[in-house]
């Protein structure tokens, strides 16, 4: 145990994985506040009570210091974009996104899992935040899956269990791992990732728990990455991210440092541009979910909580 600093106490409490919510309000004027905040805590049923907790850092902290309501809106898989306005844009965030008012002015998020509106109840100074506890006066909820988030980045439960389920098409599946060891990346002789074949009864997780095993590496296998298809091949990629605590001495792959990708020479292949994209991302350690194909995707990037 040691004690704690501020920015490994952060890392650490980002080990416990959460949904993502954005809290809004409406300011005395009429105007529209929110932030997404992943404090949010089921308190009681009977009362029905919740808390959040706002910190002092927020633009918005006077309002919902005063306000005497609030919404949750809990964000669905998919509304990483949704997160991110209200994480960092300095715009209108309420411009950039769909929404409804609750009988209390407040925002509700259009395509959320579930939202509730709450009458303030009590309010706990709590150092650099503050806990907001709410009544909950009127909820929805879906059966949509909620996005995650996890160590800085957003995680797919979705995405977690195709990673997870064998192949189950006649594409080939391929499963790669991001392999980290001190500043490094893992990768084979001929500069790529450590990749398996995905058979019809293995997920890429155990699939890459099993090759790298088998390679003497004991490596503590992350969230998944990256999902894309490929269609001149016609093969489904799964990219997994790990970390390797100890190298053994014939580690059959090689270290190859991570700001090297963005430092050196660019190339077009997929695999380097998720390289490099995992080297910004690191930098700041806030990483970001890539969907989508080789040609087109989608990054479902994040700024950290
Ligand atoms: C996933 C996630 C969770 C967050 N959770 C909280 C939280 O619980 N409380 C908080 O004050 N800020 C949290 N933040 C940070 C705020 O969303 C961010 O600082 C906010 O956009 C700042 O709003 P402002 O630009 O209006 O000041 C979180 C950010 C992310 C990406």
């Amino acid at each position: 145990m040691t004690s704690p600093d501020p920015k490994s106490l952060r890392s650490a409490f980002g080990r416990y994985m959460t949904g993502v919510t954005v809290v809004t309000a409406q300011a005395p004027g009429g105007s529209l506040v929110g932030f997404t905040a992943n404090s949010f805590t089921s308190v009681s049923l009977d009362p029905p009570l919740l808390l959040v907790c706002p910190g002092r850092h927020l633009s918005s902290f006077d309002v919902f210091s005063e306000a005497d309501h609030f919404a949750v809106n809990i964000l669905a898989d998919g509304q990483e974009s949704v997160s991110n306005t209200f994480a960092a844009d300095r715009g209108d965030r309420f411009g950039k996104t769909k929404w409804d008012a609750d009988h209390n002015g407040c925002a509700l998020i259009s395509g959320r899992v579930a939202g509730f509106s709450c009458k303030v109840t009590q309010r706990v100074d709590a150092g650099d935040h503050m806990v907001l506890f709410g009544h909950v006066t009127d909820f929805d909820s879906s059966d949509r899956p909620g996005l995650g988030y996890y160590q800085g980045g957003y995680f797919s439960l979705g995405k977690e269990r195709q990673a997870n389920a064998p192949a189950h098409d006649s594409r080939l599946s391929l499963g790669s791992v991001i392999l980290v060891h001190d500043g490094n990346v893992l990768l084979t002789k001929d500069n790529q990732l450590p990749t398996v074949q995905l058979d019809d009864h293995t997920g890429a997780r155990n699939a890459l728990s099993f090759y790298l095993h088998s390679i003497g590496l004991d490596a503590h296998m992350g969230p998944v990455y990256s999902v894309y298809d490929s269609p001149n091949s016609g093969t489904h990629h799964v990219v997994l991210r790990a970390q390797v605590a100890n190298l053994p001495p014939d580690c059959p792959l090689k270290s190859v440092p991570i700001r090297s990708f963005e430092e050196g020479p660019a190339r077009t292949d997929i695999q380097f541009l998720i390289l490099r994209r995992f080297a910004q991302e690191h930098r700041t350690q806030s990483f970001g979910l890539y969907l989508g194909d080789m040609e087109k995707g989608e990054i479902h990037k994040n700024d950290k909580g």
